[in-house]
């Protein structure tokens, strides 16, 4: 008989660095991108257990509760990435039909903004239900069921700070740069990645495939750079087609020291100073949190 339960943080990411290397023939782009976990995380509660075969044969092998401040936007259907996550670890552990897992998340990561919350909402699953059958499934298992899931999913397996190649699935860990203050400015509309990535398309993109030789130095000078220095170093290929797609982001985007994670819709800035200032931008929906770099 077992009934084990686990706890965990799943915290959201930025990307420090966002490159577009290519187009590739499968329609995904060839990324170099600098991912970081911050302090602002989902809540993953799990609990794998016995199932029970005495009353309704029917019942789901998977439960999936989600609450929380950020809950509104996100389904608790069969879904949502949480519960494919858990079905791919039962299944390639060979448990399906023997175990049932429950899932209790606690939003706080704002949905759709280009914060990584599902995917490290599923990645968290997935890791979380390994240890609680025993780890199953080695490392390289679990980062190819997750990189089946999303492209930037395998990166929270190991969080804090990383170089993601590929689709943004092949990662290194990277000398992180020292711990900085994130302001995230979400500006209260969803951008679609697919819609980024296609107004992306709209132009001839000619890019080298490898890795860019000023990679070397960018990689150099992240470690140990503080705020002031990572403003320097910032890149994202994204933020352009993002505006086409999205063109009230012009406002958070044209302001300086201000940057777009991912494919939007969250702008953060590294300066405190921003703050006082922000207020001052008149975007009514906008909401401002406050957060910090994330070590692994
Ligand atoms: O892998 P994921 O489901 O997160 O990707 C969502 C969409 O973003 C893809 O369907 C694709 O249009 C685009 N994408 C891309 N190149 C990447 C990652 C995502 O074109 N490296």
């Amino acid at each position: 008989m077992s009934d084990a339960r686990l706890e965990l943080d799943a915290p959201a990411k930025i990307n420090l660095v966002l490159e577009v290397l290519g187009r590739r023939p499968d329609g995904f782009h060839e990324l170099a991108t600098v991912f970081q976990t911050v302090d602002l995380c989902d809540r993953v509660e799990l609990r794998v257990r016995d199932r029970d075969t005495s009353g309704d044969a029917d019942a789901p092998d998977l439960t999936l509760i989600v609450d929380g401040p950020e809950s509104p936007h996100v389904p608790a259907t069969s879904d949502n990435l949480v519960v494919r996550a858990a079905a791919g670890v039962l299944r390639e552990a060979g448990a399906l039909g023997d175990v049932a897992v429950d899932i209790h998340l606690t939003k706080h990561i704002p949905a759709g903004g280009g914060l990584g919350g599902g995917s490290s909402d599923a990645a968290t699953t997935a890791r979380g239900v390994n240890r609680l059958l025993g780890d199953p499934l080695d490392a390289d298992a679990l980062h190819e069921l997750c990189a089946g899931l999303g492209s930037d999913v395998p990166f929270f397996l190991l969080g804090g700070t990383a170089l993601g190649r590929g689709r943004g699935e092949r990662l290194r860990p990277v000398e992180p740069p020292l711990p900085f203050d994130v302001t995230l400015l979400l500006p209260g509309f969803a951008v679609p990645t697919p819609a980024v990535f296609a107004a992306l398309d709209a132009q001839p993109i000619d890019g080298p495939r490898s890795l860019p030789a000023h990679w070397d130095a960018l990689l150099h000078d992240l470690a140990g750079a503080d705020a002031a220095r990572l403003d320097a170093l910032f890149r994202n290929d994204l933020s352009d087609a993002a505006r086409h797609v999205e063109p009230r982001l012009h406002a958070l985007l044209r302001h300086d020291g201000v940057h777009l994670s991912g494919s939007g819709s969250t702008a953060f800035t590294y300066a405190p100073a921003h703050t006082d200032e922000i207020a001052t931008w008149g975007m009514r929906s906008m909401r401002v949190l406050h957060t910090r770099s994330r070590n692994r």
